[in-house]
């Protein structure tokens, strides 16, 4: 517990906190991370699925491959709800204890657990984007549950696979096609959000880095942004991670515990 009072004392004397979430906040909601024992990249290797061309190859390959890579990598994340890890943070924000996240998560549950200041640097599985003219479109869980129901089925063809991707996805006024809104190993990240990113972690006095192996560049570099620009260093995660040596606190603790016995002390520490 004195690593909880630690961190709880540093976000509570800080007066702009900056949060950056990776995969590990989502795992108490069901969802699994990518690196590690039982992550997704384990069973499905990221140089391959992780980008547009591998994909494509698997699916020529295996089209069967693919539908259980899609099952595997959404069906999750369409079922999870917001857990208490999530929770926590947004009560935070409420409090004006922390200006915002950064978060590498695709899956939207910052936002529907009620945080509002949102930074999703590697895009949202809930959205596509046109190729053609950059505008963006909502899908809805049911829009993707449905697409998964049609690729699930043994006897599905590859040209219906397809044509159901496709429906999916739709076109754009401007004839372009969209695509999913969700940054693949070796794109770029929307340019925007990284650079509203960078600049909130140049002006946070204290970042907290929580669920994140903190390995995967360029958002990486937005905990390295304001710890080189002064912030004090909170790292939560179950296991160390690259950060965790130099943080000023390394809350040794699953996110879904960590987090709301830290909201709960700061708000103490602060009414
Ligand atoms: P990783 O899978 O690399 O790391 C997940 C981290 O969560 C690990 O450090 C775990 O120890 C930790 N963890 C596991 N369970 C936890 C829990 N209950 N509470 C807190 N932490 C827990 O996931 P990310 O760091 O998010 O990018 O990975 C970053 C990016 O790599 C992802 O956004 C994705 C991936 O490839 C793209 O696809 C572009």
């Amino acid at each position: 517990m004195e690593k909880i009072q630690q961190a709880a004392r540093i976000i509570a004397s800080s007066s702009d906190v900056l949060v950056f979430s990776g995969a590990g906040v989502s795992a108490e909601s069901g969802i699994p991370t990518f690196r590690g024992e039982g992550g997704l990249w384990e069973r499905y290797p990221a140089n391959i699925y992780a980008n547009l061309p591998g994909l494509a190859g698997v699916f020529l390959l295996s089209k069967d491959r693919i539908a259980s890579f899609f099952s595997d990598a959404l069906r999750p994340l369409v079922e999870a709800k917001p857990n208490p890890a999530h929770e926590a943070l947004a009560r935070l924000e409420e409090a004006g204890k922390i200006s915002a996240i950064v978060t590498q998560n695709i899956d939207d549950l910052h936002l529907a657990a009620g945080s509002r200041e949102v930074l999703e640097v590697h895009g949202s599985a809930y959205r596509v984007r046109c190729s053609r003219c950059g505008s963006r479109e909502g899908r809805s869980r049911k829009d993707i549950n449905d697409v998964l129901d049609k690729l699930d089925v043994p006897t599905v063809s590859r040209r219906q696979m397809i044509s159901a991707l496709n429906e999916f996805a739709g076109k754009c006024l401007c004839g372009g096609r969209y695509r999913p809104d969700v940054v693949f190993f070796g794109e770029s990240l929307p340019m925007d959000t990284i650079e509203e990113a960078a600049d909130r972690a140049s002006r946070c006095d204290c970042l907290i880095s929580v669920g994140t192996s903190v390995l995967v560049y360029p958002a990486a570099t937005v905990p390295a942004i304001a710890s080189s620009c002064g912030a004090r260093v909170i790292d939560i995660n179950p296991t160390e991670t690259t950060l965790s040596s130099t943080a000023d606190v390394f809350v040794k603790m699953e996110a879904g515990k960590a987090m709301p016995a830290i909201a709960d002390e700061v708000l103490r520490m602060t009414n």
